[in-house]
């Protein structure tokens, strides 16, 4: 497995291109992406990646220009015990993709009640920061997402963005969900397969992966800081 130590592994082309053949080029020409299930304790690095996001990105994700206090707040207020929160970390452990599975009783959306016979469905929103953009993240984040929802018996994935938001839509289109526009803002849904074996195993051996390649992530800065604090090392 790599492990990267860059914090730019996930700017689009940041590859070490040169000592790669060939062969290899396609495979290896975005770095693996690992999605991991973001833990309660990590919730000052939800609050830095979302006070990073600028207006127009803040417009896009929460449907308002959220200002730094209520950004402040609705990270204090998530509810991990009910939701899930899927992140992606760069070398430094910074979240720089978040993606946050909200479930809620099938009731409390109107417009998807009757798509389902299940008790709830989940709803999904997502941010990559700006330099992380355009490798692949906000596309992981969401299969990831549906991936969990299938597993959690969900079979009804629904998002609300605004329909000027193209990328958005093209990920929603990408992943085949039936799209609504109304008003200048889009609903999207996407109907799940049921849990397979196979959907179960996969998702617990990617977020084994996940929590492996953070754990390597965080020894290879733990031993970066020691040696940086030894005198004369230069790292
Ligand atoms: C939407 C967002 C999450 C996408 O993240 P990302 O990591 O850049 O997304 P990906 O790299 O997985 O995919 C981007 C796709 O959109 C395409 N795309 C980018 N800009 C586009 C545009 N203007 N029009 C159409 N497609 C576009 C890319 O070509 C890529 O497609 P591909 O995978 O088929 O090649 C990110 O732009 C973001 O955080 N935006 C602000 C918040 C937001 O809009 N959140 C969604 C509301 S819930």
């Amino acid at each position: 497995m790599e492990v990267a130590v860059n914090s730019n592994e996930f700017l689009p082309g940041s590859q070490g291109e040169a000592s790669l053949t060939e062969d290899n080029r396609e495979q290896v020409a975005r770095p693996t992406i690992r999605v991991k299930e973001v833990p309660e304790r990590d919730r000052r690095r939800l609050l830095m990646h979302f006070l990073e996001l600028n207006d127009s990105d803040r417009l896009l994700r929460f449907g308002t220009v959220l200002p730094d206090e209520l950004i402040t707040r609705y990270v204090q207020h998530l509810d991990f015990s009910r939701d899930t929160v899927l992140g992606v970390y760069d070398a430094k452990l910074r979240l720089v993709g978040v993606g946050h599975l909200a479930f809620a009783p099938r009731e409390a959306r109107p417009v998807i009640a009757s798509a389902t016979i299940k008790e709830r469905i989940a709803e999904f929103g997502v941010s990559v920061s700006e330099s992380a953009r355009g490798a692949g993240i906000g596309t992981k984040l969401f299969e990831r997402g549906a991936m969990h929802c299938r597993n959690a018996d969900v079979d009804t994935l629904y998002m609300h963005c605004l329909a000027s938001n193209q990328t958005m839509m093209h990920i929603a289109k990408k992943a085949g969900m039936a799209i609504h526009r109304d008003h200048g803002e889009a609903d999207a849904y996407l109907k799940l397969e049921p849990a397979s074996p196979s959907s179960v195993l996969k998702e617990a051996v990617q977020e084994q992966v996940a929590s492996l390649d953070y754990t390597l992530k965080a020894n290879t800065r733990a031993a970066l800081k020691l040696l940086g604090s030894i005198p004369g090392f230069k790292s």
